[in-house]
C-alpha cells in the first residue's frame, strides 16, 4: 500500500485518480477547498491555497507519490517547495497546451514550449499553456528534473464536464431525426481524445514506477469523420442491447464554411459543433501529437467506440441540451431548416 497525495482530487480527473488509487490498495489523501465533492474513502484535507499554511496538514506524511493538478504557477511552486524533497515521486499534470506551435504533425516531447508565465502574472485568468508551463519549470527545478510531467491532451470519458467528448454519442442516442452533421473532407480533422479512466491509471502507474521527464499522454488519432461513424455506431449497440429502438441514423450536412455567418463555434461551448477544430493555417499539428513515449512508458487506451459506448450507457436519459458543448435540440433544427443540403444514411466519413 503506497501514500498518495493529491493536490486536487474534487475535479473529475482527481477523483477518477482517487477512485483507482484507492481501487488498487492505496491510501489517497486529497488537498482541496472541496468546491466539488472528495470520493467516499479518501483523506479529504481541506485547504484553500491562497491561504498561508495551506501544506502544513499533509506535511507530516512521506508521500510515495504526490500528483498536482493545478495550473497556477505560484500553487506549483509553493507546494513543491514544501513538499518536493521528502515525496518519493512527483507528478505533475500538464497539458499538450504548452506547445509553442500546433503546426507539426507528430511532434514529440522535444518541442519547443511556450515562455512560462512571469510571477507577477499568476491568477485565475492567466494563459493557461503559459502558466502550465510555469508550473513544469517550477515542478522540474525542486525536484532537479526527478518529476514526471504529463501532458494530456483532450482528455474525454463518462461524464465529462465539457461536453466535447460526450455530445456526438449522446446526440446518435437521442433518437430525433435528422443529425446535423459537419461536411469536413474524408480523412481531415482529427480527434486524438485519452479517456480519463486511462489516463488516470498510467499517471499512477508511470508516478509509482519512479518515471521521469516529459510525456504526451494522448489518445489514438481519428478523422472527425470516423469519430462520428463510431459515435453513431457505439448509440446503435447501447441501444441493441438494451432492447430499445434504433437511435438517430439519418443525417444532414452542414458546410462550415458558413459558421461564422450562422454563429456557430468550432471545437466546444454552447452552440459549437464539438470536437471540429477551427479551419485555420497552422493547426494541422493539433490533436496529431506523438504518443511514442507514453506507450514505452506502458500507457493503455480502451478503444474510442468503448469510450463513447461508455458515455452513452452511463449517460442515458441524459439529453444533450444539457452538455456545455454542442447544439441544442432548437439551435440544430434552426440550422437543419436554414442550411442543411443534404440527406443520407451514415456512411464512412461526413461527406454526406
Ligand atoms: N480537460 C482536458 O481536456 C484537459 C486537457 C489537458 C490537461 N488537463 C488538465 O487535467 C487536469 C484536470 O484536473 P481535474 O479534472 O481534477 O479538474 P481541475 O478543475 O483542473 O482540478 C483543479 C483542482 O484544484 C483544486 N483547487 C483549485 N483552486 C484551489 C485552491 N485555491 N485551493 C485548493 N485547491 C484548489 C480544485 O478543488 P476545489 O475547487 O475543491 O478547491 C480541483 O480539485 C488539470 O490539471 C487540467 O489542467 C485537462
Amino acid at each position: 500500500m503506497k501514500q498518495i497525495l493529491l493536490l486536487g482530487g474534487t475535479g473529475w480527473l482527481g477523483q477518477t485518480l482517487a477512485r483507482q488509487g484507492l481501487e488498487r490498495g492505496h491510501q489517497v489523501t486529497a488537498l482541496a477547498r472541496g468546491t466539488g465533492p472528495f470520493v467516499l474513502g479518501v483523506r479529504a484535507v481541506v485547504a484553500d491555497r491562497e491561504s498561508p499554511g495551506a501544506y502544513e496538514k499533509v506535511a507530516d506524511t512521506a508521500w510515495d507519490l504526490v500528483i498536482e493538478l493545478t495550473d497556477r504557477p505560484r500553487f506549483a511552486r509553493e507546494a513543491v517547495g514544501f513538499l518536493g524533497e521528502a515525496a518519493g515521486n512527483w507528478v505533475f499534470v500538464s497539458s499538450c497546451s504548452v506547445y509553442a506551435l500546433q503546426s507539426e504533425p507528430e511532434a514529440d516531447e522535444t518541442a519547443t514550449t511556450l515562455e512560462p508565465l512571469p510571477d507577477a502574472d499568476d491568477g485565475e485568468d492567466a494563459d493557461f499553456g503559459r502558466a502550465k508551463s510555469a508550473c513544469e519549470e517550477a515542478s522540474m527545478r525542486y525536484r532537479d528534473g526527478k518529476a514526471l510531467v504529463i501532458r494530456p491532451g483532450l482528455i474525454g470519458g463518462p461524464g465529462d464536464p465539457s461536453g466535447r467528448s460526450t455530445y456526438w454519442p449522446l446526440r446518435f442516442a437521442e433518437r430525433r431525426d435528422p443529425v446535423l452533421v459537419p461536411k469536413v473532407p474524408e480523412g481531415e480533422a482529427p480527434v486524438q481524445i485519452i479517456d480519463v479512466r486511462d489516463l488516470a491509471a498510467f499517471i499512477l502507474e508511470a508516478g509509482l514506477a519512479g518515471e521521469h521527464g516529459y510525456v504526451n499522454a494522448v489518445g489514438e488519432v481519428h478523422s472527425l469523420g470516423q469519430a462520428l461513424d463510431l459515435a453513431r455506431e457505439a448509440a446503435a449497440a447501447v441501444a441493441a442491447s438494451n432492447g430499445t429502438p434504433e437511435p438517430s441514423r439519418q443525417l444532414v450536412g452542414y458546410e462550415v464554411s458558413r459558421m461564422a455567418e450562422d454563429q456557430v463555434n468550432p471545437w466546444a461551448g454552447p452552440t459549437s459543433l464539438p470536437l471540429l477544430l477551427p479551419q485555420e493555417d497552422g493547426y494541422a499539428g493539433f490533436a496529431r501529437r506523438s504518443d511514442a513515449r507514453a506507450l514505452q512508458l506502458g500507457l493503455r487506451r480502451r478503444s474510442l467506440r468503448q469510450m463513447f459506448e461508455d458515455i452513452v450507457s452511463t449517460g442515458e436519459g441524459l439529453e444533450v441540451d444539457s452538455l456545455c458543448s454542442g447544439l441544442t435540440a432548437a439551435e440544430e433544427q434552426l440550422l437543419v431548416g436554414r442550411r442543411g443540403t443534404s440527406h443520407g444514411q451514415m456512411s464512412p466519413g461526413v461527406g454526406v
